[in-house]
């Protein structure tokens, strides 16, 4: 009896710290603004003979001590070198890198595109380097993270399907205004593939747009559905070629087969990212690299394990409902046993934060399908908000589910503080209040060091 009741008491503190879940009553305007013309100022190509643009940068080994530098030149190939070096005025060191083009539809031909790879860097340190020379050279910095190590702190921007429009330039403008080390982006870059034959100009001024981001710090590339650009119609039959040009990641270094799926080491955080758009069925190349990468993971070196995937497994819109599911089932009981601290999914055009929860007692013969409180479970936060074309998912299922911490329908970002080994502080601001103003908040406990604490 006395059994029975300890466990009644547990249920209901169960019951108790999973709150109702918010579906927030904010009403937001619901003007949708479009698509930037090609001629908006974030668009424009810098002043100066063949100069160096769309410069971006992300991290170009497993722990932080190498990053890749991309840029394109619209002219000439010119230089493939980056000359770089811990002061402005003494760039004494250089990496050698490549250049390709590629052409699409038959009809667009990409300017030349390089990617060159800065090594045995130092951890938590400045760097400035300059591209384009023989031409025009311009001049960038950025700082590495941390060495690897429980209590080391970072900060990372979260966003995804972010587009180009003035929804957009918004939620940019905002994630540089709270600040952040780094982001992880959670897919659907550009959107080029809603224009006309998939218009590869809007590759491009897509990546001058989010430039004066990225060419500073490093964004972390996870690849969401409008990456794939399959366009047969058009003659393009390689699934995902304009973004595989365009965005290097350093899937080698975490012995990976796939550029698609892939892990970074980042101060206290583990990131893994996987590919929604890639085979992950039982042995195929990403569940097995899955596998063993689960058991590389050391939380007692980086105690944060976050998963990045595009379709996410738990939301509660009507937009792409249970479009993760076959993902959730070949996946989800690796990560609860692996108390994963947090998965950031996209795809969803709204903001969504789950509590706790896993669904591994489901198999498809005992019915148990209702999503169960679980300690060991990571939180799922969709954040495929930052402001594409195609316009807000303002569905959400009622009643709402209880796995549902907090759910609205706006554009906006997200911030990850990583303070030390036991605490995150985390922040999601919509777009339309000031940049300030934080919608939905929680502090995340790790699951290694606080397993059995509940948020
Ligand atoms: C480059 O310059 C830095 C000072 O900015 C100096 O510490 C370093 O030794 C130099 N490296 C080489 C290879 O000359
Ligand atoms: C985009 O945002 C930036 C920064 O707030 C601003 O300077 C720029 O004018 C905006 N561009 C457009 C097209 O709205
Ligand atoms: C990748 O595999 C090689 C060869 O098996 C091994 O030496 C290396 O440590 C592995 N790297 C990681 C990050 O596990
Ligand atoms: C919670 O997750 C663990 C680890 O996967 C599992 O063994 C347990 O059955 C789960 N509990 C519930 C209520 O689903
Ligand atoms: C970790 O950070 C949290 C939040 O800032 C703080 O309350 C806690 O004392 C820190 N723990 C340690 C061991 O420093
Ligand atoms: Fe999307």
């Amino acid at each position: 009896m006395e059994r029975v009741l300890a466990v009644l008491f547990l249920l209901a503190a169960h019951a108790a710290s999973a709150a109702a879940g918010v579906t927030s009553p904010y009403r937001r305007s619901l003007q949708m603004l479009p698509v930037m013309p090609l001629d908006a100022d974030v668009f424009r190509q810098p002043p100066g003979h063949n100069a160096p643009e769309q410069v971006h940068i992300t991290q170009g080994d497993l722990t932080g001590r190498a990053m890749t530098v991309s840029w394109v030149t619209p002219e000439h190939p010119g230089s493939n070198v980056v000359r770089y070096g811990l002061a402005a005025d003494n760039l004494n060191l250089t990496a050698e890198g490549t250049v390709q083009r590629y052409t699409w539809g038959g009809t667009y031909q990409s300017p030349y595109i390089h990617h060159a790879t800065l090594t045995g860097l130092d951890h938590a340190t400045v760097y400035h380097y300059a591209v384009g020379y023989g031409y025009t050279v311009r001049s960038f910095s950025f700082k590495t993270p941390p060495k690897p190590g429980p209590d080391a702190p970072i900060k990372f921007g979260l966003i995804g399907d972010l587009g180009q429009t003035f929804h957009s330039n918004d939620t940019v403008a905002h994630y540089e205004a709270n600040g952040g080390d780094a982001v992880l982006f959670i897919g659907d870059l550009c959107y080029a593939d809603n224009h006309p034959g998939h218009d590869n100009r809007r590759w491009d001024t897509w990546a001058r747009f989010v430039e004066r981001s990225v060419a500073y710090q490093p964004w972390i590339w996870t690849a969401g559905n409008h990456e794939i650009d399959y366009a047969p119609e058009i003659g393009e039959t390689v699934p995902f070629k304009p973004f595989t040009h365009r965005y290097p990641t350093p899937f080698r270094a975490s012995n990976s087969t796939g550029h698609l799926w892939y892990s970074v080491k980042m101060a206290s955080a583990h990131v893994i990212m996987l590919s929604s758009y890639s085979a992950y069925g039982k042995y195929t190349p990403q569940w097995t690299w899955l596998q063993d990468e689960l058991r590389r993971v050391d939380r007692k070196t980086t105690p944060w394990l976050i998963v990045c995937v595009h379709s996410p497994w738990y939301n509660t819109n009507d937009y792409h409902y249970m479009e993760g599911e076959t993902m959730r089932v070949q996946f989800e009981r690796w990560l609860v046993d692996a108390k994963a601290d947090l998965v950031l999914a996209g795809h969803v055009h709204s903001y969504e934060r789950t509590h706790r929860v896993s669904n591994v007692a489901y198999d498809i013969a005992n019915g148990k399908a209702t999503p169960q409180f679980n300690a060991s479970a990571p939180v799922y936060v969709n954040i495929g908000d930052g402001g594409n074309t195609e316009g807000l998912a303002n569905s959400f299922r009622s009643p709402q589910p209880d796995y549902s911490a907090f759910r609205e329908a706006s554009y906006g970002h997200a911030t990850l503080d990583i303070k030390n080994r036991t605490h995150a502080y985390y922040e999601w601001h919509r777009n339309q209040d000031g940049v300030k103003v934080v919608a939905d908040k929680a502090w995340f406990t790790n699951r290694y060091y606080m397993p059995t604490h509940t948020n």
